[in-house]
């Protein structure tokens, strides 16, 4: 059973995205487990104080270190982390390699930004890897660590019912997935490709690989070149 803790100051953002579909499920079956850890519980002041002004001036206040280390450390002492990661937008941005790699490490401890971000104690001591989920930047490092939680999760073998349905994603050989259609064959006099009901598996799957290349082409023209 691989863990993932998810440490946050609005824990209640970001717990709906895991009571449902696959994830839920794969909860359910026992592999994995999620925990959310909302980091007013480890401030030390009555007032459960978790940001602060920046040194320096400058608007905008910063998370403190004393609480994010007092959580990392209680869940260290518990269990073995392969990972301690920070969603930031200045950070490499997830991709699907990345996914792969992090669905075989076994537990993670993610930690979730807000207002101008973390002091940089904490990413220069307690954090081993930054991740961005792309370059556009979000309320808060919540909606991000979801995404990076579905990426993995639906990776680990026995999640998915069918196991090779992860394996024929688009990104997965970094070639986007051919089109796909369902019942009718004709709607409203738009066609299925003939192709594809043909019945003829060989030419189905040249049909699909040409198509998968001309997505790619046009559409993730890097992919090719890399
Ligand atoms: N927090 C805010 N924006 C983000 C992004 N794009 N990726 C990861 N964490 C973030």
């Amino acid at each position: 059973m691989i863990r993932i803790d998810i440490i946050s100051v609005l824990p209640q953002l970001i717990e709906s995205p895991f009571n449902a579909s696959i994830i839920k499920r794969a909860i359910e079956k026992k592999i994995v487990e999620i925990n959310f850890h909302d980091l007013k519980n480890y401030a030390s002041k009555k007032r459960k104080q978790v940001d602060d002004y920046q040194f320096g001036g400058g608007s905008g206040m910063v998370m403190m270190i004393e609480p994010i280390k007092k959580c990392i450390d209680k869940l260290k002492k518990q269990r073995h982390y392969s990972e301690v990661i920070y969603m930031t937008p200045d950070a490499p941005i997830l991709n699907q390699k990345l996914a792969n790699k992090l669905s075989l490490v076994g537990n993670i401890i993610i930690l979730c930004g807000h207002y101008k971000g973390v002091d940089q104690r904490v990413r220069d001591k307690l954090i081993t890897m930054e991740i961005s989920i792309g370059d556009y930047v979000l309320s808060g490092g919540e909606l991000p660590a979801a995404v990076l939680c579905d990426s993995i999760i639906r990776l680990i073998p026995g999640v998915l019912g069918d196991e090779t349905s992860a394996l024929t994603d688009s990104f997965q050989d970094e070639i986007l997935a051919p089109p796909v259609y369902t019942r009718p064959a004709n709607f409203e006099n738009i066609q299925v490709p003939n192709i594809l009901l043909s019945g003829d598996k060989a030419k189905i799957e040249n049909w699909r690989e040409k198509k998968a290349l001309e997505r790619t082409k046009k559409i993730r023209p890097n992919f090719l070149r890399d």
